[in-house]
């Protein structure tokens, strides 16, 4: 039975672009949406554009209340009862009662090599740490901020002059590799990590 997927974002979508073309031939899934908390999210269009359905639950108008935005947001998602949840750029933190619902069908994407440099600024804390090499991550999402099992990791080097722009770019390019292969994989059925360099 072909896999269903919801991809989460809430900006320009990259990873989601590069993770929808993936799935076209032998690839035991499909998308079959595209949700955002930001209504302008670049990745939008981008959805609409490959005959992807979209949704968007802007989290503003719940004021912080954050268990009323996760209602909805799980809500507008199982309506397109998806069998995998990849979230691709998506920055809201989800709390246990709404990762809960999906324990073991939901991956994230997060720009270092966990478990180092978990939440923001990755780039410019690896910069400042003096590390030789930096990567990307996908892993399953569990209640703790960029923990979960490591599905995938890829690697790329910190090179003299780097600037946390330059060294973005570099993961960025990874990462269009890493999140397909490891949603191809986990797809299957295997959860062996994969590890690109
Ligand atoms: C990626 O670097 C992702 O790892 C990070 O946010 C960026 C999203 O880029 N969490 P895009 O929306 O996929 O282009």
């Amino acid at each position: 039975m072909t896999k269903r997927v919801a991809i989460f974002i809430s900006g320009g979508g990259s990873n989601m672009v590069s993770l929808a073309e993936s799935m076209t031939g032998d690839h035991p899934a499909r998308p079959c949406l595209v949700i955002t908390n930001v209504p302008g999210a670049g990745g939008l269009e981008k959805a609409r554009s490959m005959g992807i359905p979209t949704a968007v639950v802007d989290h503003r108008p719940f004021k912080g209340d954050r268990v009323a935005f996760e209602e909805e947001l799980a809500r507008v998602v199982d309506a397109a009862e998806p069998d995998i949840l990849c979230l691709a750029g998506f920055m809201r933190v989800l709390t246990e009662g709404f990762v809960g619902r999906y324990t073991g069908r939901m991956l994230n994407i997060h720009p270092s090599l966990l478990p180092k440099y978990r939440g923001l600024h990755t780039h410019a804390r690896a910069l400042e740490a003096g590390d030789a090499e930096h990567g990307c991550t996908v892993h399953e999402v569990t209640p703790v901020l960029d923990d979960g099992p490591i599905l995938g990791q890829a690697r790329v080097p910190v090179l003299e002059g780097d600037t946390p722009e330059l060294l973005a770019a570099r993961v960025l390019v990874q990462e269009h590799r890493l999140y397909p292969a490891v949603l191809r994989r986990f797809a299957e059925g295997d959860r062996t990590p994969v590890l690109l360099s």
